[in-house]
């Protein structure tokens, strides 16, 4: 097990290091919205050092987390992580990349809730990949949709990098909330978090 200090020195140590983590207010609406969907399963897309699932895993009440990276360092450190604190009945990791991820080896067949938490101008993708391996109640979280609040100011945006990179969140964010099929609600947590549900049919 991992107490709440030692999850605080492993997210310090990963900002030092410039290792993109969730933000703890991003991960606190996420502790409650899951302990109150009483989601038992989740996939992580962008799993980096293991920060944000053994966090997860260790405030929601029995839930397991099955994630990926594509990073070669980030993985290794994650899976240290993981067997250090012996979380590997709970958190299961995938080195891969999740464009091209083979879903047939998928531990949990099934999840309750998706986090997309990896390449941003890829959202929309890793939706469309995984949204069939979410139940038909679950729930959908996506971090990062005000990158630092550049999305709503995009002609301010000097780097034309940012600039492409940013335009694609806001296609993902428009996608998403015109869509027929699901509802999206915005909350202005940590970096702008979405949730997105599938819309009952009658
Ligand atoms: C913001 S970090 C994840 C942070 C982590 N969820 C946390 O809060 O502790 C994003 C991670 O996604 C990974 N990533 C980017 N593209 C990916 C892909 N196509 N498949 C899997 N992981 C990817 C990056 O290597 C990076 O480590």
């Amino acid at each position: 097990m991992i107490d709440q200090k030692t999850l605080d020195k492993i997210e310090l140590e990963a900002l030092k290091r410039n290792i993109p983590v969730m933000q703890k207010e991003g991960l606190d609406f996420m502790i409650s919205l899951l302990n109150e969907e009483k989601a038992m399963t989740l996939l992580e897309i962008g799993s980096a050092i293991g920060y944000s699932a053994m966090r997860l895993v260790t405030n929601v009440e029995q839930l397991t987390v099955e994630t990926i990276e594509l990073d070669d360092e980030r993985f290794l450190e994650a899976r240290k992580n993981i067997d250090q604190y012996g979380l590997q009945d709970q958190i299961y990791l995938h080195h891969d990349n999740a464009l091209t991820f083979d879903e047939s080896q998928l531990v949990l067949k099934n999840f309750d809730a998706l986090f997309i938490d990896a390449a941003k101008a890829q959202y929309q993708r890793f939706f469309e990949k995984y949204i069939p391996y979410i139940k038909e109640n679950g729930v959908v979280i996506v971090d990062n949709l005000d990158f630092h609040g550049m999305v709503d100011h995009i002609e301010e945006i000097r780097s034309r990098n940012t600039r492409q990179l940013v335009k694609k969140i806001k296609r993902f964010r428009d996608w998403i909330f015109d869509h027929e099929l699901y509802d999206a609600h915005y909350y202005p947590v940590g970096d702008g978090i979405v949730v997105v549900r599938r819309k009952e049919t009658s």
